[in-house]
């Protein structure tokens, strides 16, 4: 059955909709309560994330930027020349341009993203500056197994490119199967021979708490803006009745997971509805927005290990505030 593109999106929407209204009533539901950090980018969320990116105290954006910028001969030759170049989370794709430009001999570039209408018209752009380079956009959640399209050419080397500290969303088990899934993308299917099977992720080190702690609780208010969102998220698509005035944002440093996690903190005893169903909260209670860990080298290189990877190279700031690490099949 065929249906038009404006059915497609509707159903998409539905579904997304669907899928919200599940992880709210099963999230709110627990003794801690707790949201997908997924949920925080709606259209507004997307753009205040954009703001937070040039926040003084948000570092990871500049920071893997300059790195990519000062390396790009040497990451450009780490994927090698005829490289196919799959990345992950490719979004609006400003830090790719920056490989793409240095990776001119590049034999193909895919960006794999969720958002598939997205991706067209960033490809199209790409398409547009590298005519070089064949773009191929992956409409694909990564974050379950998916297979490439059957046109990825065979016999050229595969680097798989994660950026921007992403993966330190994902748990630790998350993040193995996630390594292990672009493992199996890099490796021809059928093939022994993997034809130097690599990737490419962005990491954000573990440092001071004076230093985390601020990027992730600025002091214009952005990212409490960020965090709180979802709570307008909530009462707009799901009926909600939480009122914004009624919760603060809150950033904690959990040295158990190496992980600054984002909480929605409530300023009062309340009940509120959402998604039909009434959830009680004490003063002090909180909702667990989002978790992003923070590696050592060492730690990250025993997770890459665990997936079937060995580090090649890293390459960092002066600072040793992040890394990107290279990573070969083993
Ligand atoms: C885009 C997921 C890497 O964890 O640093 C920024 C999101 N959250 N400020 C991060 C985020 C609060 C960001 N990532």
């Amino acid at each position: 059955m065929t249906s038009s593109v404006s059915t497609q999106i509707i159903e998409a929407l539905d579904a997304q909709t669907a899928a919200f209204e599940a992880d709210v009533l099963a999230g709110l539901s627990k003794t801690q309560k707790t949201l997908p950090s997924r949920w925080l980018y709606d259209d507004h969320g997307s753009e205040v994330f954009e703001q937070i990116t040039k926040l003084p105290e948000y570092y990871p954006t500049r920071t893997e930027t300059a790195i990519l910028t000062d390396n790009a001969q040497e990451l450009a030759s780490f994927c090698g020349v005829g490289a196919v170049v799959l990345e992950y989370g490719a979004g609006a794709g400003v830090k790719s341009q920056i490989l793409l430009q240095a990776l001119q001999q590049a034999r193909m570039y895919l960006p794999i993203d969720i958002a598939g209408d997205f991706l067209a018209v960033s490809a199209a752009r790409l398409r547009a500056r590298f005519s070089s380079i064949e773009v191929l956009p992956v409409a694909a959640d990564f974050s379950h197994d998916f297979a490439l399209p059957g046109d990825v050419p065979v016999g050229f080397a595969r680097t798989g490119v994660f950026l921007g500290s992403t993966i330190g969303n994902l748990t630790v088990a998350e993040a193995v199967s996630f390594l292990g899934r672009v493992r199996s993308h890099v490796l021809e299917a059928g093939t022994s021979k993997p034809h130097g099977g690599r990737a490419l992720i962005g990491i954000d080190l573990k440092k001071s708490t004076d230093v985390l702690i601020p990027a992730y609780d600025d002091a214009a208010g952005v990212t409490a803006e960020f965090n709180l969102n979802l709570l307008t998220r909530i009462n707009r698509e799901l009926g909600g009745t939480l009122a914004v005035n009624r919760f603060r944002h809150e950033a904690r440093w959990n040295e158990q997971e190496s992980a600054i996690e984002m909480h929605i903190v409530s300023l009062a005893d309340q009940m509120v509805i959402a998604a039909g169903k009434a959830f009680g909260f004490a003063e002090g209670e909180t909702i667990h927005t989002e978790s992003s860990r923070k590696y050592s080298l060492d730690g990250f290189a025993k997770i890459a290990g665990e997936a079937g990877w060995s580090v090649a190279n890293v390459w960092t700031d002066e600072k040793d505030l992040f890394a990107i690490v290279g990573l070969e099949v083993r």
